[in-house]
């Protein structure tokens, strides 16, 4: 039986020296190993009440659409500073490899509303910690955070857990 990390990849040394990163390039481009993903993520969210997806930015947004076709809803995009036209908030964040800065549009979501914040990859977790916070400013609230790959040694699950999250990923 076929799993999520036998088409993903590990490429050493990218963006920076001493990174060893976990391409989902291969994944993605593999129709098998696409629906893997997908049916993997929908399984691990069974149960939950979901009114909407938001991905990050940019291989959150992916899973992300394929995921709410599959969920029945929408789809709301958080983007790297300076890409969204209309009227934002945003969020600094650090992660594994630098510093950046996320946006939503101020009217991206509404107060109440469920959310399933998807990315492919959970490192330090400063990403997605960003996310929950925009999510949050809108009044909206996360019900789960899943991805793809944890990189268990860079603690982003613990990270979220320690901010009431529940994180679902699919391998290690
Ligand atoms: C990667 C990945 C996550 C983030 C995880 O994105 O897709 O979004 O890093 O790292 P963290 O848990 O330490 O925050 P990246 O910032 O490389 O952006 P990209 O998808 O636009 O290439
Ligand atoms: N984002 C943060 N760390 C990463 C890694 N090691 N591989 C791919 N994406 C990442």
């Amino acid at each position: 039986m076929a799993h999520v990390t036998d088409y993903i990849r590990t490429i050493p040394d990218f963006p920076h020296e001493g990174i060893q990163f976990r391409d989902v390039t291969t994944l993605f481009a593999d129709r098998d190993g696409l629906r893997l993903a997908i049916e993997g993520l929908v399984a691990a969210c069974e149960g939950l009440e979901i009114d909407t997806v938001a991905g990050l930015e940019a291989r959150g947004f992916i899973l992300g659409g394929a995921l709410a076709d599959r969920l029945g809803t929408g789809f709301v995009p958080i983007r790297k500073k300076g890409k969204l036209p209309g009227r934002t908030i945003e969020q600094a964040y650090t992660l594994e490899y630098g510093e950046a800065v996320v946006e939503m549009h101020d009217d991206a979501l509404h107060a109440g509303q469920k959310v399933l914040l998807v990315d492919d990859l959970l490192a330090t977790g400063g990403t997605a910690e960003a996310g929950l916070r925009l999510i949050e400013r809108l009044g909206a609230e996360v019900v789960v955070c899943a991805f793809v790959i944890d990189l268990k040694d860079l603690g982003g699950r613990a990270r979220l857990e320690g901010l009431g999250q529940r994180v679902e990923a699919l391998c290690a």
